[in-house]
């Protein structure tokens, strides 16, 4: 053995080098390869991503980390985090817990949804005959940022364009967490979802083919299909943690404090420059005494450099009277506004997410005019300042309407709209061949320090009883609650006017 080894080293340098150049090539082989998969390899994260066309914002970019590790962490996160889920020991817990054991799982038990949940089915009427084809969901693709496949329990996602922040992530993590919810329930789905603001299916526009497209807020000129933004996960950007930990801390602060040693005014904290008409008229708004509103500009920058403390949600409860204005569409505010206990004075929205329509004017919310705002808040507080029990009353069942949507609530309600959404689907959904499997560690490990906390903050756990019973379609119902509603504000409306002509 020990001779030809002797030979085969002193003939070494003529074998070595085209070895070694071939070891070579083929190295700059892999890594253009490996640079190409990189470049091409689209995440939750934002990497390799433009901005939508319809609305277009500053991407992030990834400059804070060096070339190398940025490539390492798409390659790992990408292809390397969900490969050791063992399918068959999932699947068989999913089976195992969606085979009714026991009375806590008999049907009986399940307590009815909220009444609002009747609202997915008037979301996905428009599709009630006609059903869900693969030509409606490849053409809504067209106005989508990502598309999500559940397949056996596990989700898929084709991304096309980035989403402002940490949206994206947020929004499929939820939905990962709607996975670890109700293991083995959820059906296999196919849609498209934009997370951008502005609801952009118009039904005079598309009234000859509606497109199912997710978003978190529709109008009711719209097709657009309203699904939990999120926020409900965490906004780590301006510090707002998860719903499971935000509602408790806002509830109990409030709380500390009686209706009469809170300020006999309105209040409103936001950012006015938001190409919003409501919120700039709200400025003019801005007397204590004239109007009894106080009307605050939040400044983000100068909030993140004193640690958020000033712009707490649970700090901004110390009114009578708290405002909700539309932004440039919904705004996420809505559910800290209400649910700080104080009569919440929403002034009339054009844009509704899909807990706004279960809120009821006189009942948990005051409805302000957006034509005569000044005037339309100030009788509100005045109103309110002469009837402080009826005022608290109504403060108060605002929020406990945001205690019963707490995240069981926001999972069912994902849980209904999707399984209602995936009976009208025509065809078998099945991954696309560019989208790449997501699981709760490829999400893990694209966050950054604080995302990374509020991620594992709203971890969900398998629920221990069945989801609320859905109630069946209904049109009449939801026609009669719109009317009512409809004419309680007009109501109030009368009542200004009287106010008015009485002075
Ligand atoms: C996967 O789970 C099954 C069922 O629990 C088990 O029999 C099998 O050994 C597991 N495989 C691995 C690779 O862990
Ligand atoms: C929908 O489209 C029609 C026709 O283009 C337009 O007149 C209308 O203003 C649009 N509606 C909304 C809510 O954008
Ligand atoms: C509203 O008035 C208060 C008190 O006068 C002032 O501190 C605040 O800056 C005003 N808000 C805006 C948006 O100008």
């Amino acid at each position: 053995m020990g001779v030809p080894l002797r030979v085969s080293a002193a003939r070494s340098p003529s074998y070595f080098l085209p070895f070694l150049l071939g070891l070579l090539s083929l190295t700059a082989f892999f890594l253009y390869q490996l640079d190409s998969l990189v470049s091409r390899t689209k995440t939750v994260a934002g990497h390799n991503l433009d901005p939508t066309p319809w609305h277009i914002f500053p991407t992030r970019n990834f400059d804070e980390e060096t070339r190398q590790a940025r490539a390492y962490k798409i390659i790992q996160c990408s292809y390397f985090s969900c490969r050791y889920t063992n399918t068959t020991a999932a699947a068989a817990a999913a089976a195992a817990s969606a085979t009714p054991t026991g009375p806590r799982h008999s049907k009986s038990s399940a307590q009815e949804c909220p009444e609002f949940f009747s609202f997915i089915h008037r979301d996905l009427e428009p599709w009630s005959r006609t059903g869900i084809t693969k030509k409606h969901i490849m053409e809504s693709q067209n106005f989508a940022a990502f598309r999500v496949v559940i397949f056996g329990g596990r989700l898929h996602l084709d991304i096309y364009y980035a989403c402002v922040q940490s949206r994206m992530m947020f929004t499929i993590w939820g939905l990962l967490q709607l996975l670890e919810r109700y293991p083995g329930m959820v059906p296999d789905v196919d849609l498209m979802f934009d997370c951008m603001d502005k609801p952009n299916i118009n039904k005079t526009e598309h009234s000859s083919m509606p497109l199912p497209l997710f978003r978190y807020c529709t109008t009711q000129n719209h097709f657009d299909i309203p699904f939990p933004d999120w926020s409900f996960w965490g906004w780590p950007e301006i510090n707002i943690r998860p719903w499971n930990v935000e509602f408790p801390d806002i509830k109990q602060v409030s709380q500390s404090q009686r209706w009469s040693r809170k300020w006999p005014r309105a209040y409103w904290k936001g950012n006015p420059d938001v190409f919003s008409p409501v919120r700039t008229g709200l400025l003019q708004c801005n007397h204590s005494r004239k109007w009894g509103a106080q009307i605050m500009r939040q400044d983000w920058d100068e909030a993140a450099r004193g640690g958020f403390e000033t712009s707490k949600l649970s700090n901004q409860c110390k009114y009578r009277y708290k405002i909700y204005a539309e932004g440039f569409a919904w705004s996420v505010s809505l559910k800290y506004i209400v649910s700080c206990g104080s009569l919440a004075l929403i002034i009339s929205p054009e844009y509704e997410d899909f807990f706004s329509r279960g809120l009821f004017p006189k009942k948990n919310y005051w409805p302000i005019s957006s034509v005569k705002l000044c005037q339309s808040i100030k009788f509100a507080v005045d109103w309110g300042n002469a009837n402080p029990s009826e005022a608290q009353a109504i403060g108060k069942n605002g929020q406990d309407f945001m205690e019963i949507l707490s995240m069981d609530g926001v999972y069912e309600y994902m849980f209904h709209l999707i399984t209602e959404y995936s009976k009208l689907q025509d065809f078998k959904p099945v991954p696309p061949s560019s989208a790449l499997k997501v699981c709760r560690d490829s999400v893990l490990c694209f966050a950054d320090e604080k995302q990374k906390q509020y991620l594992e903050m709203s971890t969900a756990f398998p629920s221990p009883r069945p989801p609320c019973t859905l109630q069946p379609a209904n049109r009449n119902l939801i026609k009669s609650w719109l009317e009512q509603k409809q004419r309680v504000i007009e109501d109030v409306r009368e009542m200004e006017k009287q106010k008015v002509l009485n002075r």
